[in-house]
């Protein structure tokens, strides 16, 4: 109690909260006297994630299983918060996949990872990514299905417990998300006019995408090449943030880049510890009331309205 008040706690939930990025979201929230709501598909992995937390002496850190693909699943995280806090007050949309397969690359041979891109830039590296990574349809799909699809339906089922308080929504993107990606115009222009741009035909073109992708007239279709299932559904998903924030202006969604980090996704090739990937996302996430909303974070911190 502060002079008779009950201090208020806000509540935040993180999706694929179990390691990477997320985890260090997770940390970070909670040490900054947030209630976190740790999800992660699978319920071992995210307990073992919230003990660890706790070890670290975060007591406020609760562990709730969400699979972002899966309706039933974000319909018993809904019902839990409901039932638990009546409310919401941050969702990190951290959760996502790489959309191809990393293979291994044999001319490292047994070297620690710290050592294997140690004398190679940022450039180099991204560069070694693509050479030793395969697009695959299941990727693509689950890269689709995930980062595009299951951002928007956990978005959709929490957002009348976000509306009930100063809610902010932060999706976690990539600079592969921009649009420079694009090769055609049309969809460049499409993806980025917002004032035309529904929910539907967003829709559309991720199916057209995919349809795309099946055929293997990705090129052919004005697409990303390279890593194309990761930086459409992330174009994708920038552009319902961008949608989302204008049909509910009192809350604010934005975007953010935490930079290129070590990881799991990126075969640890990054050159960001997740601590510092991490504290781009809370940044966002804490930032004093009435800031921007449909705006892109890049790896600088600026608030940008243009995600091409
Ligand atoms: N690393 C980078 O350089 C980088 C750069 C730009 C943007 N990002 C973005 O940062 C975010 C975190 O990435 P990261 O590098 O920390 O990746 P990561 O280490 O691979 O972690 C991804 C997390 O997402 C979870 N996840 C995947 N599919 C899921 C699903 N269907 N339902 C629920 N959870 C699911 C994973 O769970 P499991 O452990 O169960 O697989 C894991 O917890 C992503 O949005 C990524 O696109 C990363």
């Amino acid at each position: 109690m502060i002079h008779g008040t009950v201090a208020f706690v806000r509540i935040a939930v993180v999706t694929g909260g179990n390691k990477g990025i997320g985890f260090e979201v997770c940390r970070q929230l909670a040490g900054s006297e947030v209630t976190v709501i740790l999800t992660a598909r699978d319920e071992a992995r995210g307990t073992a994630a919230v003990k660890k937390l706790r070890e670290l002496g975060f007591s406020g850190v609760i562990f709730h299983q969400l699979e972002v693909t899966d309706g039933s699943s974000i319909d018993r995280l809904s019902d839990f918060l409901k039932t638990r806090f009546g409310r919401l007050d941050i969702l990190v949309n951290n959760a996502a996949t790489r959309g191809c397969e990393l293979v291994d690359d044999p001319s490292f041979g047994p070297k620690p990872t710290m050592e294997k891109f140690s004398g190679m830039d940022g450039h180099q590296r991204v560069e070694w990514m693509l050479r030793n990574s395969q697009q695959s349809f299941d990727a693509t799909k689950e890269a689709v299905q995930t980062n595009y699809y299951g951002t928007k339906q956990v978005t959709e089922a929490l957002l009348p417990l976000l509306l009930s308080s100063d809610g902010r929504i932060i999706n976690v993107t990539s600079g592969f998300g921009l649009l420079r990606f694009f090769r055609s115009e049309q969809l460049k222009q499409e993806l980025n006019d917002i004032d035309r741009l529904t929910q539907e035909r967003l829709d559309e073109l991720l199916d057209a995408f995919l349809m795309d992708f099946a055929a293997g007239t990705v090129e052919a279709g004005g697409w990303p090449t390279e890593f194309s299932a990761y930086k459409v559904a992330k174009a994708a998903m920038n552009a319902y943030s961008r949608l989302l924030a204008r049909r509910h202006p009192a809350l604010r969604v934005n975007c953010v880049d935490p930079g290129y980090v070590r990881t799991d996704m990126t075969g640890h090739s990054g050159l960001l510890t997740p601590e510092e990937g991490g504290a781009r996302v809370v940044a966002v996430a804490l930032l004093p009331a009435g800031g921007p909303t449909g705006a892109f974070f890049d790896a600088a911190g600026e608030a940008s309205p243009s995600f091409v």
